[in-house]
């Protein structure tokens, strides 16, 4: 079959390390070709593909060597031929085309084989070692430290998705593999706690372990604090347990979820856990992100299924990827089966408008109020259909003012969004509250030169926050 050929500048075409399979370019082989090039010679049109996000830039994928004669000899555009490889691993096709001309030498062969299989560990052997020119058992010798680490990788993902009570199904689903393997590797995890015991009761901290182990700090907590009670886990954790419906910290526990937009602390979270669940209950949290809540459920010994619309499987396996439809035309369905509901929900949506820029397109927080209140209805009803009579739900939100360049006299209520207007959503879904708490972000996070033109201006800024605890049954 012959492939349609276009002429593309030559400055348009860059030799890009990560999918080039060779050590690097031989130049004798580059002067020959150019000697080549000014006799007049013609050679096959070099292969590249676009680069991904830069419109008109493309990589090779054959020809590095013409390439590079054609540049050393003023050639301004050549002969190419553009392919799309439809999802296939770019290095092993550029390897396949290396190995015709001239072998892969043998540490070419084995980096090729280690770079392909990091960037996808579901390669096989086989399909590698076609790819470079060696058999499965070569590429098999190549592989084996990284197999048996990706190994590690699978069963610690495996042990945390279990330890937070999601069903094997999803975890199969989640991280690609059948049932049975599942099975196979929830029976060795008695074995591998047993090994952190030993080191947590040889006196090394949380963090060594952690390191040593390539394990989560959450996770290390999750064992070490075992059989421990709610004040002997905050104890443990070196959080104080506050007695009333003011809950300051001025920051975040860094152990416990990522940095990410709009992250709470970790502190808030156990303090509803402790005050609003048991151990051992299932905890819901329907937009994750960073990770917070399931970080610190491992902490306090509850289960805690999360999503988002972010899917990050290799570093969050257990925030499932979903996106809670938000127009008429996306779904808007319960992501799981009906089996197993939630005692409590964790609900921390991103504050309308605030956090829009660092978010997904899809996000809410990019609504218009009357979108964002509409979906907050639709949400709460359907959160209200798909839990048991006693599920409790936490809701963290803020006031919304546009406070930002105004002054407080001259604020206009109209376009924000306080928190009468959650209350009245949450009352006509069916969610009534039982406790209102104070949670107010920290006001360290502003610098002296902001504060002092805020207080020229008479603008008051906002730094409440609330927990707005609710049941379905109200204070009866
Ligand atoms: C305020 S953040 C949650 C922060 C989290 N509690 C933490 O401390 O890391 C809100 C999250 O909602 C997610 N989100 C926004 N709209 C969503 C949607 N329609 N479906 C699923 N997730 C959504 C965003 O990706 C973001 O991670």
């Amino acid at each position: 079959m012959t492939q349609q050929t276009t002429q593309i500048p030559v400055s348009s075409i860059l030799l890009d390390e990560d999918i080039y399979p060779r050590k690097g370019i031989d130049h004798r082989r580059v002067g020959i070709f150019a000697e080549n090039i000014r006799d007049g010679f013609r050679f096959d049109p070099i292969e590249v593909e676009l680069v991904p996000d830069k419109a008109g830039i493309y990589r090779l994928l054959d020809g590095a060597h013409r390439w590079s004669a054609y540049k050393s000899t003023g050639v301004e555009e050549v002969e190419a031929i553009i392919k799309n490889l439809d999802g296939n691993d770019p290095l092993l096709y550029a390897a396949t085309k290396a190995i015709g001309p001239k072998q892969l030498t043998e540490d070419e062969a084995r980096d090729t084989a280690r770079r392909a299989y990091s960037g996808n560990a579901s390669l096989s052997s086989a399909d590698i070692g076609k790819a470079i020119g060696r058999s499965r058992q070569a590429v098999d010798a190549y592989i084996a430290d990284l197999r048996a680490v990706n190994q590690m990788g699978r069963d610690i993902k495996i042990f945390r998705m279990h330890r937070l009570g999601i069903p094997q199904d999803r975890m199969a689903k989640r991280l690609g593999l059948d049932q049975k393997t599942i099975h196979y590797h929830l029976g060795k995890m008695p074995v591998l706690a047993n090994s952190l015991n030993g080191d947590l009761s040889r006196g090394f901290t949380i963090a060594q372990v952690a390191e040593k182990h390539g394990w989560t700090d959450p996770m290390v907590w999750s064992l070490a604090l075992e059989g421990k009670n709610d004040t002997g886990r905050f104890k443990e954790l070196g959080w104080g347990l506050r007695t009333w419906d003011q809950w300051e910290w001025n920051d975040c526990d860094k152990r416990f979820g990522d940095d990410w937009p709009g992250r709470i602390p970790a502190q808030m979270i156990a303090h509803i856990l402790r005050y609003f669940s048991k151990p051992g209950d299932l905890v819901l949290d329907p937009m994750a992100g960073g990770g917070v809540t399931p970080d610190t459920c491992l902490a306090m010994g509850r289960r805690c299924w999360a999503f988002d619309m972010m899917d990050r499987p290799d570093t969050r396996p257990e925030i499932e990827s979903f996106t809670w439809g938000i127009s008429s035309d996306q779904q808007f369905s319960w992501p799981v089966s009906a089996k197993g509901k939630p005692d409590l929900i964790i609900f921390d949506p991103p504050y309308f408008d605030k956090k829009a820029a660092d978010y997904d397109k899809k996000s809410i927080s990019g609504l218009s109020r009357k979108a964002y209140l509409e979906f907050l209805e639709a949400f709460l009803a359907l959160l209200k259909l798909n839990v048991k009579k006693t599920t409790r739900l936490a809701f963290i939100n803020a006031d919304w003012r546009d406070f930002q360049n105004t002054p407080a006299i001259e604020e206009k209520y109209k376009g924000g969004i306080l928190i009468d207007d959650y209350l009245d959503i949450l009352k006509k879904t069916g969610w009534y509250h039982t406790h209102i708490i104070q949670a107010p972000m920290s006001s360290q996070r502003f610098n002296a030169g902001v504060v002092s033109a805020m207080q020229k201006k008479g603008i008051l800024g906002v730094i409440s926050r609330y927990v707005i605890v609710l049941n379905q049954q109200g204070l009866e």
